[in-house]
């Protein structure tokens, strides 16, 4: 593993030990949640958001921004996707997407870890559903269903599913909506079951979150930097940490109400490209590195670089939770995945 870097908090205990770290993502996120003191976190989703149109207009820079980011981002995740896959321990494992969007995680993300599992000695059979609160989800490449993630029970019998994963969802559930996803995942998960959420964006105060709201965030006050509100000069700035830290606390509390287990990791993928398809609105100047760090855009420019060459940098976070069992073999399928990475 040379680009992609992992590093993970274990509750109790793994890297639990107060220490600041090296100021590695992953280690300035283990200090923010033991720093402790963050407000619950809840978002509004009103279901009138949830037409066609709003739904562009809300998520089609974030999933412009995905597209552009594409190389570095399944680099970063599609381990920790396999991962959880094969801590399952079955030769055919039923994966259920929730907040699917429009069907991103089986159009971009599945091959990558289908082809990280097909290095295994033995093979394992994934079976996708992809579902979400919205009708935009019947375009996914998947088999697809119209669901409510805080409502699964009404749809899937428990214990159904082996793994749940999650794209950037899980701050979109409205009020008690972590608590109510994660239980919903508990219950549809089999005992070895796994949920897997990856978490790279934060809310946008100038879009559909109220101040009110924000506050319940914990976010109220921390200055939330877009690509274009600075016209002059766009670094990387780590203006989003702490609301993912709130979120990651905040999955870390309501899955140990579940009596489940919870481990949070950095990951971080690198990729050198020719072209920087992103929406030009979100830049004012095209620089030659260019990174997505939780949310935040950033560019800088990179003189070791050949002329043409552009670095894309993609940093996140993932969480897995089990419900019903401990780490041990999910830590272990990391190690495989991650080892067995080109
Ligand atoms: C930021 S988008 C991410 C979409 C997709 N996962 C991706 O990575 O491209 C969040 C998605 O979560 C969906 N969503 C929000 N709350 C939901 C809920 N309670 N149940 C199901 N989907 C939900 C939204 O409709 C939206 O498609």
């Amino acid at each position: 593993m040379r680009t992609t870097e992992h590093s993970f908090q274990e509750e109790p205990g793994r890297n639990g030990n107060g220490n600041p770290g090296n100021g590695k993502p992953g280690d300035l996120l283990a200090r923010l949640m033991t720093s402790g003191g963050l407000p619950p976190l809840d978002q509004t989703f009103p279901v009138s958001e949830t037409a066609p149109q709003r739904w562009q207009r809300l998520f089609s820079d974030g999933i412009a921004i995905k597209e552009a980011f594409n190389l570095p981002y399944i680099q970063a995740v599609a381990p920790a996707f396999a991962a959880a896959v094969l801590a399952v321990g079955k030769e055919k494992v039923e994966l259920l997407v929730i907040g699917g969007g429009d069907g991103h995680f089986s159009r971009m993300v599945l091959p990558t870890v289908l082809q990280l599992l097909s290095t295994r000695p033995t093979p394992i059979e994934v079976n996708v559903l992809e579902t979400d609160l919205t009708d935009n989800i019947l375009r996914a490449p998947a088999r697809a269903a119209v669901v409510d993630a805080r409502e699964l029970d009404r749809h899937y019998m428990a214990g159904s599913f082996d793994v749940v994963v999650g794209e950037a969802m899980l701050h979109q559930g409205g009020p008690n909506g972590v608590a109510k996803t994660i239980q919903q995942a508990a219950h549809v998960l089999s005992r070895s079951g796994v949920f897997v959420h990856v978490q790279d964006t934060i809310p946008d105060p100038r879009d559909w979150v109220s101040p009110a709201r924000l506050s319940d965030l914990g976010i109220a006050g921390i200055p939330i930097m877009r690509a274009d509100s600075d016209k002059h000069r766009v670094e990387l700035v780590q203006v989003s940490r702490e609301a993912h830290a709130a979120l990651a606390q905040c999955i870390h509390r309501e899955t140990k109400a579940l009596g489940g287990a919870f481990m949070l990791g950095a990951v971080q993928g690198d990729k050198t490209v020719t072209e920087l398809k992103l929406p030009p609105h979100l830049f004012t100047r095209r620089l030659n590195a260019v990174a997505y760090d939780n949310g935040t855009l950033g560019q800088s420019e990179d003189p070791t670089l050949p002329d043409g060459r552009i670095k894309l940098t993609y940093r996140g976070t993932v969480s897995f939770i089990r419900p019903h069992q401990q780490l041990k073999t999910l830590l272990d399928a990391i190690d495989v995945m991650c080892s067995n990475e080109s």
